[in-house]
């Protein structure tokens, strides 16, 4: 681990930091890598399917909800570490499945994981990285997989056949898929994966010397174009291509039949992500996964797609002893107490994670880490909370509307 990446974790008291000292939150990240990253790849991370119903209703929920606070508790001993799946992790969040990440930051996948490794958090390697699963299981060895399964059986076999020999404990399945969603925003950009060399394109990067040089530049001269390296049991295309597609032949087939297969194969942990119907846990819970991510893929899959937190309560009751997790629209320490308060676990971030990859590397992504703790350590505080056990559904009332609308 690079000795620079431990110091600033240890200097965290976030915003100590000088180099990220004027980082103050997680929206700072998103600012500046929105100066930092040619316009189609910031669409890319930024965008969501359609109208963008399901990403900014998912962001905008958490506004729903207020807090009550219990006085005069001394709060002295404050923990927020949590027990999931057998490890105890220092904060109840971790890093969502970024595709992609190393395009738009440098050795994206990697950074993100080393960070995740200091500061003791999970970190879920995409199925849409560039970077081989197994060198990133390397980097951290409790890295979490995530695969977006085809519904055949061998293609199957296969893959979790790679997963388990890299070493993976626990393989997230990608349940919300079946198609790649509608994202207009990624056609009028000119972005693609794998990326055609356009007019539009070249202007865009050329427009953005930094990014360009820092990521493109040096990872080509580093190890050549990067490749879609864990779609299947076999390399994918290159990132960069005129006309290869990566192989997304029968996602559409995956079904409930597969996850049973899926089940029985995979030795370790198993997880769905994806799922926000309380039919859906039920079945996961009756094939034996392990726990659930409640997701709406950040609104890039199905537009309307309801707000995991608007779930959360039923898909708990459903879930029994299943682990509940869930991602979206996570960007302070209220929205994890909140979260957690309404039935999840643990919690996953992501797109502020991989623009603070982009803009300070594993520093930058520990550094967005540091705030999202204080911040929470701070709200524990507040509220008159010792320990997460202690965040229950009675710190929270749904009030009408949004108090900042
Ligand atoms: C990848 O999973 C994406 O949503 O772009």
């Amino acid at each position: 681990m690079p000795e620079q990446v431990i110091a600033v974790h240890r200097r965290a008291g976030a915003g100590t930091s000088r180099r990220f000292g004027s980082y103050l939150s997680l929206r700072d990240f998103e600012d500046a890598a929105r100066r930092l990253l040619p316009k189609m790849l910031y669409g890319y991370v930024n965008g969501a399917v359609e109208t963008r119903a399901s990403m900014l209703e998912a962001e905008a929920v958490y506004g729903e909800f207020a807090l009550i606070p219990n006085q005069l508790v001394d709060v002295s001993c404050r923990d927020q570490s949590r027990t999931l799946l057998g490890n105890r992790y220092a904060s109840p969040f971790g890093v969502s499945p970024l595709g992609g990440a190393a395009i738009v930051a440098y050795d994206g996948d990697k950074v993100l994981a080393q960070a995740a490794r200091v500061a003791n958090v999970p970190m879920i390697l995409s199925a849409s990285s560039l970077t081989k699963l197994e060198d990133i299981h390397r980097e951290y060895p409790g890295a979490w997989f995530q695969a977006y399964l085809p519904g055949d059986d061998l293609r199957i076999r296969a893959m979790l056949g790679r997963v388990a020999a890299a070493g993976f404990e626990t393989l997230v399945v990608t349940a919300d898929t079946p198609v790649p969603g509608n994202r207009e925003n990624n056609v009028r950009s000119g972005f693609s994966m794998p990326l055609r060399i356009t007019p539009k394109v070249a202007l865009d990067s050329a427009l953005h010397p930094r990014w360009f040089l820092g990521t493109v530049a040096r990872t080509f001269l580093r190890s050549g174009v990067p490749h879609f390296e864990n779609m299947d049991a076999t390399q994918g295309p290159p990132m960069l291509s005129q006309n290869l597609v990566r192989n997304m032949d029968h996602r559409d087939r995956l079904s409930w039949q597969h996850v049973a297969l899926i089940r029985d194969v995979w030795k370790g942990k198993l997880i769905i992500k994806g799922l926000l119907s309380r039919h859906d846990v039920a079945k996961a819970r009756d094939v034996g996964a392990d726990g659930i991510i409640a997701s709406n893929h950040g609104g890039r899959q199905l537009d309307y797609a309801i707000s995991p937190i608007r779930v959360l309560p039923e898909l708990r009751a459903e879930a029994k002893s299943m682990a509940v997790m869930m991602d979206g629209g996570i960007r302070r320490g209220t929205d994890v107490v909140k979260a957690l308060a309404l039935g999840a676990d643990f919690v996953f971030v992501g797109r502020p994670f991989l623009y603070a990859a982009a803009i300070g590397g594993a520093d930058g992504v520990l550094h967005a880490m540091a705030l999202l703790r204080d911040e929470l350590d701070r709200n524990m505080a507040l509220l008159g909370l010792r320990q997460l056990e202690e965040i229950t559904s009675g710190i929270v009332r749904h009030v009408k509307g949004s108090p900042h609308a």
